[in-house]
């Protein structure tokens, strides 16, 4: 495969950090974003230990000036972004009629607004060049839904709208826009659910477990190669059966 420049949002979390092994894997030049230096540090240097190089640049995907400036250091970097995963994401659990305005906004701006703001920078460069691949990680729950995740679903529901109409957009550019739905995956994110909730929540999943990281990775590395250019606008679930819409 031709090597790209990528850029994955929130690569440094339990999804992310096997998106980025997975693209540097295949070759490409890797950035992902930070907020906490030190703890980004950390993990790069983990990077580094398995042989692998991956820029690390500050930036805050909730807002759009932050947005800017995390793409131009990624950028600078690694070379002009032709693949973007829109990755970064966070939870605010809690049953909708106890929802704050602050568990709503967050979630909103972390997971929704952040495609907006990220993807908003590179999209002319993808553009002029006629080559892109944007991926957006939504969830199983932006597609069924989720008690105690009005907040969640709707951003992660709002993900994949976002995915349909930019790949309308951009397809005579030579840029596809696709969306990833992973169902439960056995990161610090699923972890921090209640145990008795997780417990009920796995034996709803047909394959009997959570899934892993590079399994998702493998969704998102799918859509890469120039053969994948006719693939677009569509909103692949990696779920382990736990949700089939079609
Ligand atoms: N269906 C029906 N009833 C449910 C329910 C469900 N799925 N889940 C909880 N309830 C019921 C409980 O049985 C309880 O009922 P009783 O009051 O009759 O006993 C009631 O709801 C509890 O409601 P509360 O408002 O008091 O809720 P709480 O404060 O105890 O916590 C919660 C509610 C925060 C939503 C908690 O249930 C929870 O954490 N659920 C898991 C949410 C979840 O799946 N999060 C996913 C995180 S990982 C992720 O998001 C990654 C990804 O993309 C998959």
């Amino acid at each position: 495969m031709t090597a790209r420049n990528a850029l994955v949002t929130g690569g440094t979390g339990g999804i992310g950090t096997a998106i980025v092994e997975k693209l540097a894997h295949l070759g490409h030049r890797v950035a992902t974003n930070y907020r906490d230096e030190a703890k980004a540090k950390a993990w790069q240097a983990k990077m580094k230990d398995k042989g692998l190089d991956v820029a690390i640049v500050p930036g805050d995907v909730a807002d759009f000036e932050s947005a800017a400036a995390m793409v131009k250091a990624a950028e600078t970097a690694v070379g002009p972004i032709g693949i973007l995963v829109n990755n970064a994401g966070i939870t605010r659990d809690g049953t909708f009629h106890k929802m704050n305005p602050k568990q709503w906004h967050d979630v909103i701006a972390t997971n929704l607004d952040s495609c907006f703001n990220v993807t908003r920078h590179v999209i002319d460069g993808m553009r002029e060049r006629k080559w892109g691949r944007i991926i957006q990680i939504s969830s199983i729950n932006g597609q069924k839904g989720q008690y105690g995740q009005a907040n969640y679903a709707a951003a992660k529901a709002g993900m994949h709208g976002f995915t349909i109409s930019l790949a309308q957009e951009n397809a005579k550019f030579g840029i596809t826009v696709n969306t990833v739905s992973p169902g439960y995956i056995g990161t610090d994110m699923v972890m921090a659910v209640p145990e008795e909730v997780r417990a009920k929540i796995t034996a709803q999943i047909p394959t009997g477990r959570l899934g892993r990281p590079d399994e998702i990775a493998y969704a998102v590395a799918f859509f890469l190669p120039d053969e994948a250019a006719w693939i677009t606008g569509a909103n692949l679930s990696a779920n382990g059966g736990h949700y089939m819409g079609w």
